[in-house]
């Protein structure tokens, strides 16, 4: 699949869970509020698992991996069918692995220099992390300036929420937003599917107010 039909819906429901058990159930809370795109990050025991239990139950569903800051856990990811691949920085033996694996990855970056070292390093679309700390939209705007014309993409993910989502939307450059605010660690360990389908369907709502 390649990377735009990955990022078609424009938001990526990035996911800590702590318990495979509650793979299926998120991803099926997800879907029901109208997202298909689940990132599972690799910062538990039980992620390879969570990966491979969406993938077997919930064909239709995109999964990728996150939180990938080695080659071991590109491949670990790529074992449980990870779709593709998110890391919070920019790693030439990360890049590497997911090159070899034909991995779609989204390496995180800040500064321009880090940009230039990721489309040197072959990757277009880009983790823009952590955004809301490292200057939001505006700082998005200003490395449009200089890259725009290289076809970057960016991914801007970190302490964005549904209000701030229209905003970063807006930005042409911008692919898809991440953000786990839709299933927050508290509401999966509560088996709150509920609340997490209500956010989504939210979510989703403000993505078509954004396309019409
Ligand atoms: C992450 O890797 O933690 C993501 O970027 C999620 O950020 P958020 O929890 O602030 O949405």
């Amino acid at each position: 699949m390649n990377i735009d039909s990955l990022l078609q819906q424009r938001l990526v429901c990035v996911a800590v869970i702590d318990k495979a058990d509650d793979a299926v159930p998120l991803t099926e809370a997800l879907i029901a509020g109208g997202l298909n795109c689940i990132e599972v990050t690799f910062r538990t025991a039980g992620a390879a698992e969570s990966i491979k239990r969406i993938r077997q139950a919930l064909p239709h569903a995109i999964v990728g991996a996150g939180t990938l800051l080695t080659a071991d856990t590109v491949k670990a990811a790529v074992d449980a069918g990870a779709q593709f691949g998110v890391s919070p920085g920019l790693s030439e033996a990360v890049s590497k692995a997911a090159h070899d694996a034909k991995l779609p990855l989204f390496p995180g970056v800040i500064t321009p220099s880090e940009v230039m070292a990721a489309l040197d390093l072959g990757w277009k679309h880009l983790k823009f992390f952590p955004a809301e700390t490292f200057g939001g939209v505006n700082a998005l705007k200003a490395l449009a300036g200089p890259f725009g014309h290289t076809g970057v993409k960016f991914v801007p993910t970190g302490g964005i929420t549904a209000a701030t989502l229209p905003n970063y939307l807006a930005v042409p450059q911008v692919a898809a937003v991440g953000g786990s605010w839709m299933a927050e660690k508290k509401l999966i360990a509560e088996k709150n599917w509920k609340q997490i389908t209500a956010l989504t369907a939210e979510a989703m709502k403000v993505i078509a107010a954004a396309k019409a």
